[in-house]
């Protein structure tokens, strides 16, 4: 055998090869967007390889085995659990030799006596090389959180994973988390705000992703200051995603040289930031900032008394968004230094209060637009608000040529146009602002197209990128003519959406429009 083969990195870096590159949406399931697992992905014939490289020789052993426990992949626990002779033949027939393991039902685990004394070396034969676990909850995976209560005999403070490097919890319980918690993690994925996270002084050090799962509908209370300390014990943080924090765990966020990604989802009822005079350091880094919260109060706080310098992506969705707290909000974004960078905003309020008529109705549209156009470097810009949305034919012109790169542009106002505001758009301002957005690939806007101001067979302009319209709320009385415009100057649409206007005269349009994409040449007029 060649020299270099004797080298543990050399063949570690050779059997590598072994394991498959995984497109990083493969499994696309909820969880995954929360979830610390790697890149690394396994499929049953690596794992065949690397079992047979273990038993080619002594020096082949050692980095295949390290390879092949790196990540138990779903399985958790249960292959360490399966290096125990009592368990052995439970956990193998029940569970691995199942090749769909979706469909598991059994819990093998229930009702068996815990590990005993002197189990614990079996149990741990290979633990030291696991360093990706996923600890899988009850509904992908029904009973496999019973194998925690096999692991009664590890006291507190015991580390059962030395190297573990990313954890994703997803049991909705801490029952043995603190086994699990190693001062080696880089990424961790918790279902909740757990007592142990107290702990993370000492297992945080190297922590650069934590992101702890958390329903905002359940609005059931957390420990805020638990919480609050344990993001201030992170000094690594690139990635973080929780509920609401404190003033000082936002203080502390912005002295993060490395943090660029921020999501915070979920909220005890009330405001989390009740000093207006907090002022953060500039978060320089920070790349992406989102927010699921029940009112937008406490995002205005943020934005407004710091700076976002490298700021790409701004998303928030709330519960309730009055007129005047989108435009406080939309005011407090274009004051946070982000105007050379920011490139995607959007901005929904789901306003359950508007819809049960409990809100005042706003008096006048929503001035959100104008702000806006200090972006240059806007990609998408979506907008789904309770109230009308202010816009005419120059702002629209306004906005489009200030915003060149423009491709998607959602302007919705959900189906509570004032009859007092009808839209003002028609199809010419229309015309003359996609002039100057070449890019346009989406559009959502509320159209006049009563006032049919263009002729189609006098203008040579057509906009080709432009693949889908929703045409929202927009008034029209002509079908077929409405169809003609649309048809000759937009020739790249394949999706006309008009959801909101369920029957009258676009359902006409839409099957006009269909009908000639089907069938281009029968009507020559088009
Ligand atoms: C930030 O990232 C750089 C480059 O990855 C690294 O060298 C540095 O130690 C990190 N700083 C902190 C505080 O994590
Ligand atoms: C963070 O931003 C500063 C200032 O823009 C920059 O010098 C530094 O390289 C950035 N650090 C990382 C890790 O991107």
């Amino acid at each position: 055998m060649h020299r270099a083969l004797f080298v543990f990195e050399i063949l570690l870096e050779v059997f590598m090869h072994l394991i498959p590159d995984q497109p990083p949406d493969e499994k696309p399931s909820p969880l995954r967007f929360f979830s610390a697992k790697s890149t690394l992905s396994w499929d049953i014939s690596s794992r065949k390889s690397l079992a047979a490289l273990a038993r080619v020789c002594k020096t082949f052993h050692e980095p295949a085995m390290d390879l092949l426990w790196a990540d138990t992949d779903d399985y958790g626990i249960e292959p360490l659990l399966g290096c125990v002779k009592r368990l052995h033949p439970l956990v193998y027939q029940s569970c691995l030799n199942h090749h769909d393991r979706q469909n598991v039902r059994d819990s093998w685990s229930q009702g068996i006596e815990p590990l005993s004394e002197h189990e614990v070396h079996q149990f741990l034969r290979h633990a030291a090389r696991v360093r990706y676990l996923s600890v899988r909850w009850s509904q992908t995976r029904p009973g496999s959180e019973f194998h925690l209560n096999l692991l009664t005999v590890f006291p507190i403070g015991t580390r059962l994973f030395p190297r573990l490097q990313a954890l994703d919890w997803q049991p909705d319980t801490n029952i043995k988390l603190h086994l699990f918690l190693s001062p080696t993690l880089r990424r961790c994925a918790l279902t909740g705000v757990y007592s142990d996270l107290k702990t993370i002084g000492t297992f945080g050090r190297e922590l650069e992703s934590l992101s702890i799962w958390f329903f905002v509908e359940s609005k059931s209370p957390y420990d805020l200051s638990l919480l609050s300390k344990a993001v201030r014990s992170c000094m690594r943080l690139k990635h973080l995603r929780c509920p609401s924090l404190d003033s000082t765990a936002w203080k502390h966020l912005s002295n993060l040289p490395n943090l660029t990604t921020i999501t915070i989802y979920g909220a005890l009822d009330g405001f989390m930031l009740k000093c207006d005079n907090v002022i953060f350091t500039p978060f320089l880094n920070v790349t992406s900032l989102s927010f699921r919260l029940p009112s937008a109060a406490d995002i205005i706080t943020v934005i407004r008394h710091s700076e976002f310098p490298s700021l790409k992506k701004f998303r928030v969705m709330v519960d309730v968004l009055p007129c005047l707290e989108a435009e406080q909000l939309v005011h407090a974004l274009t004051q946070c230094n982000a105007c050379d960078t920011l490139e995607y905003v959007s901005v929904e309020g789901f306003d359950s209060v508007a819809k049960r008529g409990l809100n005042k109705r706003s008096d006048k549209p929503s001035a959100v637009i104008k702000p806006l156009l200090c972006f240059p470097q806007l990609r998408t810009l979506d907008l789904s608000l309770h109230h009308t949305i202010y816009l005419d034919n120059d702002l629209l012109l306004e906005a489009m040529s200030s915003w060149p790169h423009i491709h998607t542009l959602h302007l919705r106002s959900e189906n509570v146009r004032h009859p007092q505001f009808q839209p003002t758009v028609t199809f010419r301002g229309l015309f003359a602002a996609l002039r100057f957005c070449p890019h346009l690939t989406a559009l959502s806007l509320d159209m006049d197209a009563v006032n049919i101001d263009v002729d189609p067979d006098a203008e040579s302009f057509q906009h080709t990128s432009l693949h889908y319209l929703d045409v929202c709320n927009s008034i029209a009385k002509d079908p077929e003519a409405v169809t003609g415009i649309i048809l000759a100057m937009l020739p790249g649409i394949w999706e006309l959406n008009n959801r909101g206007r369920k029957g009258g005269v676009w359902d006409e349009v839409g099957e006009i429009f269909e009908e000639n994409r089907r069938h281009p040449n029968v009507d020559s007029r088009w």
